[in-house]
């Protein structure tokens, strides 16, 4: 699995969508489904007091680790899920989420606990895939994810990201939405991307 989502996860057409979000971090910052640490070339560094990347998927840190070493960058893994994040309340400027919301089994538990630990006057950067606008796409994706679900690692097509960030409790301050490039007809139910700043109400 780890060999196989590097791969995926490092397609070209995400490049654009890493670039859009994973610059604004500062600070103190929380990386939720730190994966392979894929995010890790496009943080800017003298911005950033400290890193830490969670993710259940332990398997996942050697290749992590990989991208960690020589980066002028103080990083500390974390091998827990969304769901419950060990870190105090109030305690990080930035929370980076990128293709990781669709797979997170309590996704309103989760994004309860990055509200908790963001702090006043910190944001949830975000990019991710989910439902689309058109009513044809979404009866795709809700027939689609139950099986997709099975093969990918638990990913869902079907979750509403603006909808979900708003019932958690964040204000979306921007968001930009559409289909990842080159990737039409049969390939739109998976290539629906949201992406922006939110900030916890
Ligand atoms: C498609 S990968 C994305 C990895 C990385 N964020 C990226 O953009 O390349 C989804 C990640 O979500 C992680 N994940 C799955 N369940 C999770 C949970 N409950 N809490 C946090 N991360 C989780 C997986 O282990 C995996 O690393």
């Amino acid at each position: 699995m780890p060999a196989v989502l590097d791969r995926v996860c490092a397609l070209p057409v995400l490049e654009q969508y890493r670039r859009a979000v994973v610059p604004l971090a500062t600070g103190r910052v929380l990386e939720v489904g730190f994966g392979t640490g894929l995010n890790l070339p496009y943080y800017a560094v003298d911005r950033i007091e400290r890193l830490w990347g969670l993710d259940p998927g332990v398997e996942m840190q050697g290749r992590a680790l990989a991208r960690i070493a020589g980066l002028d960058l103080d990083v500390e893994l974390i091998g827990c899920s969304g769901e419950e994040i060990p870190m105090e309340t109030d305690s990080i400027d930035t929370v980076l989420v990128t293709y990781t919301l669709c797979s997170i089994p309590d996704v309103t538990q989760a994004l309860g606990e990055m509200r908790r630990v963001i702090k006043p006057g910190g944001r949830l950067l975000f990019s991710e895939h989910g439902l689309a606008p058109e009513p044809s796409v979404q009866g795709w994706q809700h027939r689609l994810t139950p099986p997709w679900r099975a093969i990918a690692g638990g990913c869902h097509l079907n979750r509403n990201v603006p909808e979900m960030l708003r019932e958690s409790g964040f204000r979306i301050d921007r968001l930009e939405q559409g289909y990842f490039p080159g990737m039409a007809g049969w390939f739109r139910p998976l290539a629906f991307n949201s992406w922006g700043v939110a900030t916890p109400q």
